[in-house]
């Protein structure tokens, strides 16, 4: 059952209180350890927040990028000085937006939201107190896909049902069966079609992470998903991901561009990635970056994605180790045997994310393997030439 916008304000919730809805402690579940790291945005802290998640059908006219940042400018007046963070997706022709903060805040700045002639039909997905999952005040992110705006609203139909019914699914969970839902046909005959595991890729110069997303997608005839994310200001980036398969299991591959480590959205979903992997390139000071940003990121969170790098040679592979385990983390180098051949890195120029892609598989298959109780060995995930 849904629930329509002139009861949401009178929702009882599970304590009979008869306010706004925000009493409901939400249960731990996978998504329970996302907890905020530091963050030069603004201020953060372990304290219960209300978190709120909502979709409406979107009613913008022209366009939807100039759309969100007038949306935008609102918000980065009015949402920081409340203590409220935000993060905003057009998608399919509806909005999502997830909010937390101080229940007062949220409730004031819900009251204008709901009252906004760009958008109707408003559905809260989710609701609970809770630590704050978002560390930046603010991101938002355009998705293209193939998605229609009628396969979006089912999914909102199911998910305020399955609340209804009383599930609780944290609101990282939400957003993600919303916004990035998990279509391969193989992924239905999981136990749980949720449960695909999901692998960051990062370039350190150009776009070879997009390139090789691209690439598998391409051998294994899957789609690929965009996204654009913005952060406070000006700053754009892209994300593009696909989802092929990996023999019993749906393995998703994210590309993210560089700058976008730092998007608190990014680094709100940054526990929920098993392997992050660094494509290095034939500059060591771009790689060097690539790896500070990937530490900075990493910072405060209580689970964070193994490591792999390929292609930095071994003198950055035996630092980067280091510098690793030193805050807790596992840093696996994936040789591609041709980066330490030139000596001074000229080898390193020659490799493509493609042959950095091979070095890491055997690697990164093996971990995927053990971490889903697989015995059964990888396929090989052939490039041709
Ligand atoms: C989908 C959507 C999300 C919005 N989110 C926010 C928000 O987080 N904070 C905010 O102040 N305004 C938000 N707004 C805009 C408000 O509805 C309202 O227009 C604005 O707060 C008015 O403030 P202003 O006159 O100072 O711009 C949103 C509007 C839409 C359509």
């Amino acid at each position: 059952m849904l629930m329509p916008v002139k009861h949401w304000r009178r929702h009882r919730c599970d304590h009979g209180a008869m306010r706004f809805p925000f009493a409901r402690p939400s249960p731990g579940g996978p998504d329970a350890r996302l907890v905020c790291a530091p963050d030069p945005d603004g201020p953060c802290s372990q304290q219960a927040v209300a978190r709120l998640v909502y979709a409406s059908r979107a009613r913008i006219e022209g366009s939807v990028y100039a759309g969100m940042e007038a949306i935008r400018a609102s918000a980065v007046r009015h949402n920081p000085p409340a203590g409220v963070f935000t993060a905003l997706l057009h998608q399919s022709g509806w909005f999502l937006q997830w909010k937390e903060g101080p229940p007062a805040a949220v409730e004031k700045i819900m009251d204008r939201v709901l009252r906004d002639p760009r958008h109707q039909d408003l559905q809260i997905v989710h609701h609970s107190n809770g630590p704050r999952l978002l560390p930046g005040m603010w991101t938002m992110a355009i998705v293209q896909c193939q998605d229609s705006p009628a396969e979006f609203a089912r999914r909102v139909r199911a998910l305020a049902r399955a609340r209804a019914a009383g599930g609780a699914n944290q609101p990282a969970a939400v957003w993600r069966m919303l916004s990035t839902p998990q279509r391969h046909p193989r992924a239905a005959l999981q136990d749980d079609p949720d449960a695909f595991q999901r692998v960051l890729l990062c370039s350190a110069s150009g776009d070879g992470a997009f390139a090789l997303v691209a690439r598998l997608a391409r051998i294994h005839g899957a789609e690929v998903v965009q996204r654009r994310f913005a952060g406070p200001s000006d700053l754009d980036v892209g994300t593009d991901y696909t989802d092929i398969e990996d023999g019993d299991r749906v393995l998703r591959l994210i590309a993210m561009a560089r700058k976008g480590l730092g998007l608190g959205l990014t680094r709100a979903f940054l526990a929920d990635y098993s392997h992050l992997v660094l494509l290095f390139g034939d500059d060591p000071a771009r790689n060097e970056r690539l790896f500070a940003r990937v530490l900075q990121a990493c910072q405060g969170l209580p689970a964070v994605p193994v490591l792999l790098g390929a292609g930095a040679g071994n003198a950055a592979d035996a630092r980067h180790f280091a510098m690793a385990h030193g805050r807790g983390m596992v840093y696996l180098p994936c040789s591609t045997g041709a980066e330490n051949a030139a000596g001074t890195g000229e080898g390193i120029a020659r490799v493509d994310p493609g042959a950095r892609w091979l070095a890491v598989w055997p690697a990164l298959a093996g971990m995927l393997r053990v971490a889903r109780g697989a015995n059964r060995l990888p396929p090989d995930h052939v490039l041709p030439d």
